[in-house]
């Protein structure tokens, strides 16, 4: 069930009333969920990494300006809705004032600020889709647009990078990239290209949600205590994940979804092996494995959350996500890939 949260701050200033502030214009914006396939929190320390967007996980905002009253501290309030938002956490509170003060510093809004955003997210919370990004990547736009504001590509990254640092301690930029991407994207860096797959290459992914939230922040923290003290490992895991990244680009691009699936099955024994899976995870892989994937692993920060499967074709994938559903897994989404997706427009 949807769910309605909202937090009201005041820039540099006390929370008073707006008496006499009349309605103005509306922004629009809009992000959407992504699912990491391979690479995560390698990607952390350097290592290419693949994503594909989530377009039916949809995060849209609007901003409705206020005017009437050009004096005063800005005001500005944020309500977000939508499934797994039973609480608004501090970090949440944190990134979305900080995406307002850098937002003010990228595009100078000299006129008071009085603006309420309304952030609808289907994207589940804690569970590795994105749904952090994708609201702050709504939010911005939505920003912009009310304030007409140009932002290019590289200020919006810049700007939803700022706000998911403040959520996640370290992050990449996969998640702030990834969230606004319209095709699977092969990142490194801090930059993305599109991911090349060859149109013969037949697949569609079940991503399922174990029902248990995850945080990203502590699987990320959890990672980078293991590593500081067992920096050989560290090496290990970049460059033994940066060699499957790598060979799955190769597998996608030529058309070999059985090669590629492979990569993502070892890939989930890389994240086991460094603490970010869970038992259930574990189970569930197995489970997908069991009914004909080619291929299953954790997706996105883990210790909870969700993981991302790969069948031949449709019917494959429908099977895979009943399994998936009687071992456990809350919910499924299809996102079909290469000639799979081809097909499906
Ligand atoms: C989170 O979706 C992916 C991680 O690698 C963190 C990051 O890259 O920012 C776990």
């Amino acid at each position: 069930m949807a769910t309605t949260n909202s937090l009201t701050f005041t820039h540099h200033g006390d929370s008073a009333g707006d008496p006499g502030a009349e309605r103005g214009r509306i922004g629009a914006g809009r992000a959407h969920g992504k699912a990491i396939l391979l690479g995560e929190h390698a990607v952390v320390y350097g290592a290419p990494a693949l994503a594909v967007p989530v377009a039916q996980l949809a995060a849209t905002a609007s901003a409705t300006r206020w005017t009437g009253r050009d004096e005063g501290a800005d005001k500005i309030s944020f309500a977000i809705a939508g499934p797994g938002t039973a609480s608004v956490t501090p970090p949440d509170m944190d990134s979305l004032r900080h995406l307002v003060t850098e937002f003010k510093a990228r595009a100078p809004v000299v006129e008071r600020m009085s603006v309420d955003v309304l952030i609808d997210c289907e994207i589940p919370q804690g569970r590795g889709l994105g749904s952090s990004a994708a609201c702050a990547r709504a939010a911005v736009l939505a920003l912009a647009d009310v304030f007409d504001r140009r932002l290019d590509a590289e200020a919006v990254f810049d700007l939803v990078q700022a706000s998911e640092k403040v959520v996640h301690g370290r992050a990449s930029g996969i998640d702030a990239l990834a969230t606004g991407a319209t095709s699977p994207i092969v990142f490194r860096a801090g930059a993305a290209r599109e991911l090349p797959i060859a149109a013969r290459f037949d697949g569609v992914l079940v991503i399922a949600d174990s029902g248990v939230g995850g945080s990203t922040r502590d699987a990320v923290e959890l990672v980078r205590r293991r590593f500081e003290r067992d920096p050989a490992a560290r090496e290990t895991f970049v460059y033994r994940v940066s060699g499957l990244t790598r060979a799955a680009v190769r597998d996608l691009a030529d058309g070999r979804p059985g090669d590629f699936g492979a990569r993502l099955t070892e890939n989930h024994g890389l994240l086991r092996d460094i603490g970010i899976s869970t038992d259930q995870i574990d189970g569930l892989v197995e489970a997908a494995l069991a009914a004909g994937a080619l291929g299953a692993k954790i997706s996105g920060g883990g210790l909870g959350g969700c993981l991302v499967a790969l069948a031949g074709d449709h019917r494959g994938a429908a099977a895979v996500a009943r399994r998936l559903c009687e071992a456990g897994a809350v919910r499924t989404w299809v996102v079909p890939v290469g000639r799979s997706a081809s097909h499906a427009h």
